[in-house]
């Protein structure tokens, strides 16, 4: 997503302080903590996390849907994911937060088995080959996001059909080792069976009015169980 100059971006920032966390590693094991005093209750709840939120559609509709769990959305750009929590703002939303960060080692944030499950939208391709190793799906992350899991789920939609691919070889190569497990698959998914209860992001809504098939893989990780006929399963 391309970087816009914004008017005011540190000052808008600065009225958000109660949507992000300025200094997300600390937080490292510490989440339900935060969320607890957000939502004021000590109930335990998953969290659930998207990398690269983009404008953020899609996670603030989750968190709607979902009230009783919790949310995290991470976005690299600070003019993007200003507009991301300035709409989350106005929703009043107290199970997601945010951070602006570029995410390179995810066990920094988080640790073992402090999260239950992860969505990866649109991730960029990285096009080069040099480049695969950037790629959010990348075997690399993929050993991270189980280790910060134990057991959870990946979600993964595209327009983009070479990342699609690597990311199938990917997971073809280490699913035994990594405990992964393709639980469902299309390369359509809007006229799948997996579309009952579709999210659209804006990446989604762009491609797909264009004619563009959406990707759509879900992962099971450390065996976790997922009874998935459509995308509202968890
Ligand atoms: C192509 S956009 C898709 C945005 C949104 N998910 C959607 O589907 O509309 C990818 C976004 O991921 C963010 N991003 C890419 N790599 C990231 C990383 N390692 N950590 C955090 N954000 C990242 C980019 O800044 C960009 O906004």
């Amino acid at each position: 997503m391309r970087q816009r100059r914004v008017k005011d971006l540190d000052i808008r920032l600065d009225k958000l302080k109660h949507l992000y966390v300025t200094e997300p590693k600390s937080k490292k094991g510490l989440w339900k903590d935060l969320f607890e005093e957000l939502r004021q209750d000590r109930k335990e709840r998953r969290i659930f996390l998207e990398i690269g939120c983009g404008k953020g559609s899609f996670i603030r509709e989750l968190a709607k849907r979902y009230p009783e769990d919790n949310f995290i959305a991470i976005e690299a750009q600070p003019s993007v994911i200003l507009m991301a929590m300035e709409k989350a703002n106005s929703d009043k939303l107290d199970n997601l937060i945010f951070i602006q960060d570029h995410i390179k080692d995810i066990r920094d944030y988080f640790e073992n088995g402090e999260i239950s499950g992860i969505y990866l939208n649109f991730s960029d391709p990285w096009h080069k080959k040099r480049h695969a190793k950037r790629r959010l799906t990348h075997r690399k992350f993929l050993d991270r996001y189980r280790e910060i899991m134990g057991q959870g789920f990946i979600k993964m939609k595209t327009d983009n059909d070479n990342l699609f691919n690597f990311t199938i070889d990917e997971l073809s190569d280490v699913s035994e080792k990594l405990d992964m497990k393709i639980v469902s698959f299309t390369r359509d998914l809007h006229i799948s069976p997996y579309s009952e209860g579709n999210i659209m992001t804006e990446y989604e809504s762009k491609f797909s009015s264009r004619g563009k098939n959406i990707n759509y893989v879900n992962i099971s990780v450390g065996g976790h169980k997922i009874n998935e006929d459509s995308v509202r399963e968890r």
